[in-house]
């Protein structure tokens, strides 16, 4: 079936889609970006999405190219024209196009790239199964709340964690504590039960799927602590898990070659994968 991105106010065959050399996300990183879930032919979360562009898109001075609702029509225009109701949104805005010079150029006009794909999401074996994350050191800034398209120390740990044969890298700061997974959040679960994730500082993305399950694990009744754990809390935890658009809830149940509790995904994981899948209306498992 034939693919179109949006670019720049048209809609293009995915195979000729491209921007101009000159744009400063492609010289520079110089842009921000978005991943929406999209299931049963809705935006998941659509709102606190948009909510995190603009302020990732405020944080690093770069004017919105449209409007909300103009944002919101093309893509759903670009979902409409790709015919995907379960799959992923992807959305990129940089500050455009303009010789190559460090400072912002005066004239440049942000760009905009909206594509779609079919995506499954974890299958219900690798749910049951769980997953392995390894740690490795987070060499990135010091702003990464913002969700900036400058991704390299990420590509790099992701890469470093599948050629260990592992789902995701747990990134560690200098102090020893783990700050987030390549593309996900991360968390544990004492052995007093206490829900542990750091708290939404300047060391990590605060995932929209993050607040979500703090929501579900208020209302399950969990005692919820923000705070920087460490690798060996980690390793020591009953549970783990992690969070992230694509991966829902995620159980982790190896860090490092440790099992974290039996090896198996825990019961509060579980339920709260449940009570995620069911506050937004899946309650027959992820991207049906
Ligand atoms: N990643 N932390 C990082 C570094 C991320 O890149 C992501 C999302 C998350 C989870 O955020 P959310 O729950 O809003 O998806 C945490 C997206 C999916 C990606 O880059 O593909």
């Amino acid at each position: 079936m034939a693919r179109f991105a949006y670019v720049n106010g048209q809609y293009q065959p995915y195979g000729e889609a491209a921007v101009h050399i000159d744009d400063r996300g492609y010289q520079f990183a110089d842009g921000v970006y978005e991943v929406i879930a999209v299931i049963g032919g809705r935006l998941l979360d659509e709102i606190p999405h948009l909510d995190r562009l603009d302020r990732s898109l405020a944080a690093l001075s770069i004017l919105p190219p449209l409007s909300r609702p103009a944002l919101r029509h093309i893509l759903r225009e670009t979902l409409r024209r790709n015919r995907i109701t379960a799959g992923i949104l992807y959305l990129q805005i940089t500050r455009g196009v303009a010789k190559r010079d460090h400072p912002f150029p005066k004239d440049a006009v942000p760009a905009l790239v909206v594509t779609a794909r079919r995506f499954k999401g974890a299958s219900e074996s690798i749910v049951s199964a769980g997953v392995a994350v390894v740690t490795t050191q987070d060499l990135r800034w010091h702003r990464c709340d913002i969700k900036s398209i400058s991704l390299l120390p990420n590509v790099l740990a992701k890469q470093g964690a599948r050629a260990q044969g592992a789902f995701e890298a747990w990134m560690v700061d200098r102090q020893g504590h783990v700050t987030e997974g390549a593309s996900t959040n991360a968390w544990i679960i004492s052995k007093q039960g206490e829900l542990i994730t750091r708290s939404a500082d300047h060391a990590i993305l605060n995932g929209v799927t993050r607040l979500a399950v703090l929501a579900a694990a208020k209302r399950l009744g969990l005692t919820i602590v923000e705070r920087p754990f460490t690798v060996s809390e980690a390793q020591q935890a009953k549970e783990a898990f992690l969070t992230s658009t694509t991966s829902h809830v995620l159980p982790v149940v190896r860090i490092d070659q440790h099992p974290i509790g039996n090896g198996h995904p825990g019961e509060l994981s579980l339920a709260l994968r449940q009570a995620y899948l069911h506050q937004h209306g899946l309650l027959s498992g992820a991207f049906r």
